[in-house]
């Protein structure tokens, strides 16, 4: 696979850091998760301006890599040759001399990018097949959630719980609120309506979350944006996740609470899967 380092274009498996790039000394660097069908980047500009405010939001500078993004992109599109690719962005406060809290000055961003083929979503090819499994967490990371960091222990580190049951994905909770899952953002269909966890929580203002509230808005479908309490997730009718890779995944077992099956002709999830 064809991946790019701070201005070249090489083979991933030639591309080269520092064990001093403060991405690995610090997990100090911001991301985006960027997906192409058919070779179109989808919500390219919504992405752009997230890993901007990103930056901004970390006081990491720009670089010219950002401003040519699209144009990387797409020569990396046509190198790796997958009608259907995800480019993974990375942008880190760059390489120390020797590890240190406080960067030198000027210190030049690391950039690094690479794709990787874009699955269909499974839920598309079978839309009877089971949702997925998810477990409940307590959501211990930090303030900052709405900054879409690569220190991402807290979001991974409970999968690798080796007294926990392996799951699809984790939900994170607070005070008996949800937030979000540790990769993607949660709706929920109860009584007839649905929900999401606003953006005043500690959640990431996923992508794929906002361009579902816009189409269920001109579909006339009304998304309550809100808190949304344990009892209400686990009394829902239906449950489903987004992102940039899975778009939108139903989900068919909350720890110990299964799901009632639907048809999915007459699920809210599947409408939702259309505007993809
Ligand atoms: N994850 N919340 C978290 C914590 C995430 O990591 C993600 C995305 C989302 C969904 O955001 P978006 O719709 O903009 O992709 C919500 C990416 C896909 C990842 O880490 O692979």
């Amino acid at each position: 696979m064809w991946a790019y380092l701070n201005g070249q274009i090489l083979k991933e498996d030639q591309a080269f850091i520092s064990p001093l790039d403060r991405g690995f000394t610090f997990g100090d660097g911001v991301y985006e998760v960027i997906p192409c069908y058919a070779g179109k980047l989808f919500l390219f500009e919504d992405h752009l301006k997230r890993l901007q405010t990103s930056l901004e939001k970390t006081f990491i500078p720009f670089t010219d890599d950002i401003q040519n993004l699209d144009k990387i992109l797409l020569e990396l599109q046509k190198r790796n040759k997958f009608l259907n690719q995800s480019f993974y962005i990375q942008v880190t406060r760059g390489t120390d001399v020797v590890r240190s809290h406080q960067a030198e000055k000027n210190l030049k961003p690391t950039v690094f990018i690479t794709s990787q083929e874009l699955q269909e979503n499974p839920f598309r090819i079978n839309p009877n097949k089971k949702g997925i499994k998810v477990r409940l967490e307590e959501d211990i990371r930090w303030h900052r959630c709405d900054i879409k960091t690569i220190a991402l222990m807290g979001n991974t580190m409970t999968l690798h719980d080796p007294s926990k049951p392996s799951v699809d994905e984790i939900f994170f909770h607070k005070d008996g609120m949800i937030s979000e899952g540790s990769k993607s953002n949660i709706f929920v269909f109860y009584k007839g309506q649905v929900f999401t966890p606003s953006l005043r929580q500690n959640i990431l203002p996923g992508i794929t979350r906002s361009y579902i509230i816009k189409e269920m808005q001109k579909n006339n479908i009304e998304v309550i944006e809100s808190e949304i309490n344990l009892e209400k997730l686990l009394a829902s009718e239906e449950v489903w996740v987004s992102s940039s890779n899975k778009q939108v995944q139903p989900v068919s077992k909350i720890n110990e609470y299964i799901l009632p099956i639907k048809e999915p002709k007459d699920s809210m999830w599947y409408k939702v899967l259309e505007f993809f």
